[in-house]
């Protein structure tokens, strides 16, 4: 199983380092390679995805990911920023359909924004469609506008678009995502105003048919935002574009207490995946040893299960997972009172410790 190690920047590396920590404890033949990707490996080669770091990727079983960017690099051209090499590795690989659950852990159910009683239990899994829509659309510039409210004038302008295909396939995998839990998809669109959005409402609609034991419905990305954080609860699978697959799944981590919590996992057509947390590089704590590994050390979990076919032991790192929450363990993101602050290496560490314990005691009961 060769897995690509890409941390990135930030806090990328630190959180990166306990994932690879707990893998190390589960007695798998695992082939780890690491490369530079983001900001570090334009401090290294020039560019933020360099083909060594592609050609890793490619060669991998699955990657797992830190985060990129830094507002450092906010000024240069935008072919050579962080986030491009996060956006070239879905493009180059593939990875169309990408899976953000938000579940808010029982032990963290006080840790949200939201009343106890909307978030208590919340399961929700958000599918965002990550290789098309605004995103990737062509043509996209900046030119001198010839019609418009302002002829003459200096404008910008990108390309909204889904082909047939593109959404047909994000379809399936939502109504078959859903199959294995709750049964239930809400396609969110803005069919009232967009043209790409009517045609996603109704390619929805004929795979639907595919599906008569999935419950399918539709609503506006407006509201769809407004019912995130009013009613979570009435959600099982959203399948959304990736505009607003980004904007709304971000939303969606918040209601579980903190996005440091929440794992990815980005897939092409045959399940080879990308595995990062939801969360961003966060530049203002890196170094400082505090970050929240838990949503990486979740994202293993995930690429053992989705792309590695290792299912008990993504089992074993959720549950190892679920018992340092219990210890009341809690980095300062998820912090609050009566609970115990730790620091990244030590969550990590009571992760592996939670870990070893439980296969010990497993090869007892089975020996
Ligand atoms: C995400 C991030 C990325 C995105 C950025 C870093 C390009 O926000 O994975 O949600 O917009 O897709
Ligand atoms: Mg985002």
């Amino acid at each position: 199983m060769k897995i690509a190690i890409l941390p990135g920047d930030g806090i990328g590396s630190e959180i990166v380092a306990e994932a690879v920590k707990v893998l190390n404890v589960l007695d798998l033949p695992f082939e780890m390679e690491h490369a530079p990707v983001g900001g570090a490996a334009y401090e290294l080669h020039g560019h933020p995805l360099p083909d060594s770091t592609l050609q890793l990727a490619k060669d991998a079983d699955a990657i797992l990911f830190g985060a990129v960017g830094d507002w450092k690099y906010d000024k240069l051209d935008r072919p050579l920023r962080p986030e491009q090499a996060i956006l070239g590795l879905r493009k180059h690989l593939g990875l169309f359909a990408n899976f953000r659950p938000a579940i808010c852990y029982e032990q963290l159910t006080h840790a949200s924004s939201l009343k106890p009683e909307l978030v208590a239990g919340l399961d929700i899994l958000i599918i965002r469609e990550l290789t098309g829509d605004i995103y990737f659309g062509q043509p996209r510039g900046r030119r001198t506008a010839v019609d418009g409210h302002f002829p003459g004038s200096e404008e910008a302008f990108d390309t909204m678009r889904y082909s047939r295909p593109e959404i047909e396939r994000i379809a399936h995998v939502a109504f078959q995502a859903a199959r294995k839990r709750g049964k239930r998809v809400t396609s969110v669109d803005k069919a009232n105003v967009l043209e790409t959005f009517q045609f996603w409402k109704d390619v929805m609609i004929e795979v639907h048919a595919d599906y008569p034991d999935v419950e399918l419905d539709h609503m506006y990305v407006d509201n769809a935002a407004m019912q995130l954080v009013k009613a979570p609860k009435r959600f099982d699978v959203m399948v959304t574009g990736n505009m607003f697959g980004d904007i709304l799944s971000d939303a969606a981590a918040m209601l579980t207490g903190s996005i440091g919590m929440l794992p990815s996992a980005s897939l092409d057509k045959n399940n080879k995946g990308l595995y990062e947390p939801s969360h961003g590089s966060a530049p203002d704590i890196a170094g400082k040893g505090i970050a929240n590994p838990l949503a990486t050390i979740l994202s293993a979990a995930m690429m053992l299960k989705f792309s590695l076919n290792q299912p008990e032991a993504a089992s074993k790192i959720e549950a190892a997972v679920g018992s340092v929450l219990s210890q009341g363990l809690r980095t300062a993101d998820i912090w609050s009172e009566g609970t115990q602050k730790v620091g990244t290496r030590e969550m990590g560490d009571a992760v592996v410790k939670a870990l070893t314990d439980n296969i010990a005691m497993t090869k007892t009961i089975k020996g």
